[in-house]
This record gives C-alpha cells, structure tokens and sequence, in this order.
C-alpha cells in the first residue's frame, strides 16, 4: 500500500486508512476487531481513524492494537462527551486527550482532531488553545479539525491545524475545489471521510439513516456513469486521488471490503475524462449541496 506524506506533518499515512466508526457496537466482537485490525495490517493500512462517538471503537482498538500500537498512525476526535465537563470547552479538550489515552492504551495520540464544532467554537479561540497545549506536553503529535463549510476553510486558513478531515467522493464534492485545495497548498494534510458516500448503491429503497439517506438521494439525482468500472473502485480511486487528498478513511468491519478497496485504489488515479465526467454531474446537479458531516 502506497505511503503518503500527511501533508509537513511529518507522519507519512497508507493512501487507505481504516475508519473505525463501524466497529464500536454491538453487532461487532473484540475478535472481528482483532480480525479486521490484523488484515489492515497485513494489507499496509498504517492510518487508523476513530473517536469517542463511535461505541467501544476507541477501547477495542486500544486492546486490538497492544503490542503493535507503534505500527499505525492513531487518529482520534475530541469535543465532548467528559461527565461533568461542558462541551467544546479547554477543560473538555484537556479532559477528553487523557481519556482517549487511556482507551487507545498509548502514550501519544498521533492525530486529534476537534470533532465538528462550528465556526464560533474555533473563533472562540479556548477549544483550539487547549487542543495546542496538549501538543505542546507531548500527548498529541498532530492538531486537526474534522467539519465542513466555512468551520472547514476557518480552519484551514486558521494555521492552528496540521491535518484536516472532510468528506470526499463523487456524492460529497462540495470540499474539492476550495478547502482541500487551499489545505494541500499550505502543507495541511487531508483525510478524505466517506469515500464511497456511504456506498449507496447497495440500497434500492431510500435507506433509514438520515446521513445515508442523502448520500442515496445525491447518487440518485447525479445520475453518474461509472464507465465499465465497479461503483466501489470509482468512488474508492476518486477520493484517494483527488487533488489536495493526503489518504481516505474506509468505513468498514469487513476485511473484505477493506481488501477491495485498498486494491482498487492500487489500481492508481482514474482515467481523466471518467474525473472530469464525475465532476461535470456534480457542477451540473450538486453544486448547491453542502458537505455531510
Ligand atoms: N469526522 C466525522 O464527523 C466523520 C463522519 C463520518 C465518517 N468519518 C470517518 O470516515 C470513515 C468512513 O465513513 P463512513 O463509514 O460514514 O462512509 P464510507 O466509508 O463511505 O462507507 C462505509 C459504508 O460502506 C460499506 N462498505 C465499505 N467497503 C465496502 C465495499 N468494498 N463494498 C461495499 N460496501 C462497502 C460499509 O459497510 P461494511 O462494514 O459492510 O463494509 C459502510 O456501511 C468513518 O469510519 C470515520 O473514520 C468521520
């Protein structure tokens, strides 16, 4: 799996991270957790991707992870969610590092990012200073700032963050032009979340989940051409080779799934003219759509 720069971060990242959203609940045991971490491993997935909102993600890849924590390039989020503590305030920030510490069993987290505040909370400046101090004691490598829209491009522009994470596919374009190619200019990193906009070709019927939901509307309405390729592999190698793009994060509790797309995307950029015709839909029928959180 091709390694890339995480912008003058410093930490280089496998083109495909592992997002780690899907394996937090139920329906996932601490042994498919083992499972999917060791065929990341095994495949070059060196980027982990998970937060305090995802279940257990964060304490089963603390365990899944011991022994070979130094392996991977651990990203987490932070804003909320400490009993007793405000959200999206310094003492929040200060409290939240050590508690994802404590979940992740590390002494460092490489990549935390504030996990989709607004505009006025980065504005407000306290959230962002405690997030700085905690670089500066050493138990975070990398600030970063996870949203979309103006709190997005605040960000980037801002020279508080190395890295920031926003949606990237054919049914999440809005970033593309603006904030991720501002980000890649000024040596931020870029992870790409929803790579394959939540994969809503698998649903014939308009899927439950709100956030999916409009993924399946957009595909719907953009009517795309996937141009003899697989949906998987169009959206996978759109995302991993947009401009600006240090590396996607993949969604899944399947090792399978994380095989097909880490292959696809080996498979290199896409043909120009199939860019341009996902591009081309987007100008023509997405352009007024924002970023899904
Ligand atoms: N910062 C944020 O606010 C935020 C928000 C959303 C996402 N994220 C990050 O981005 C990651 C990915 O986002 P996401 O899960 O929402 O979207 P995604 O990666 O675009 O789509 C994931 C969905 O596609 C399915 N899938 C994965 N590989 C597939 C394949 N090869 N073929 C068919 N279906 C496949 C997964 O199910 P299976 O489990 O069955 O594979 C899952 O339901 C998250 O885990 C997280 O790290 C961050």
């Amino acid at each position: 799996m091709e390694l890339r720069p995480l912008g003058t971060t410093g930490l280089p990242v496998s083109a495909v991270g592992l997002g780690a959203g899907r394996i937090g609940g139920a329906d996932s045991s601490e042994t498919d957790v083992d499972t999917l971490v060791a065929a990341a491993l095994d495949l070059g997935v060196t980027l982990v991707d998970t937060a305090p909102s995802y279940g257990f993600s964060e304490e089963r890849l603390g365990r899944a992870l011991s022994g070979r924590r130094e392996r991977v390039v651990l990203s987490t989020k932070l804003g909320y969610g400490i009993p007793g503590v405000p959200d999206w305030t310094g003492p929040c920030i200060a409290a939240g590092v050590d508690a994802a510490l404590s979940r992740l069993r590390t002494d460092r987290i490489d990549l935390a990012h504030l996990h989709s505040c607004g505009i006025e909370v980065l504005e407000r400046g306290e959230v962002v200073d405690a997030l700085r101090r905690a670089v500066d004691a050493g138990k975070v490598r990398v600030a970063a700032y996870s949203g979309e829209g103006e709190a997005l491009l605040w960000a980037v522009r801002s020279g508080a963050f190395g890295a920031v994470q926003c949606s990237v596919s054919p049914v999440d374009q809005s970033s593309l032009s603006a904030a991720v190619a501002e980000a890649g200019l000024r040596g931020l990193g870029v992870l790409g979340k929803r790579p394959l906009g939540n994969a809503p070709w698998r649903f014939r019927d308009r899927p439950p989940e709100a956030d999916v939901a409009e993924a399946w509307e957009r595909f719907r309405s953009l009517a795309l051409d996937a141009g003899g390729l697989g949906w998987t592999e169009l959206f996978a190698r759109f995302a991993a080779f947009a401009p600006g793009v240090s590396a996607v994060l993949l969604g899944t509790a399947s090792p399978g799934h994380l095989a097909e797309v880490v292959a696809a995307v080996e498979r290199g950029p896409l043909d120009p003219a199939a860019v341009e015709s996902l591009r081309a839909a987007w100008r023509r029928v997405g352009s007024r759509w924002t970023g899904r959180v």
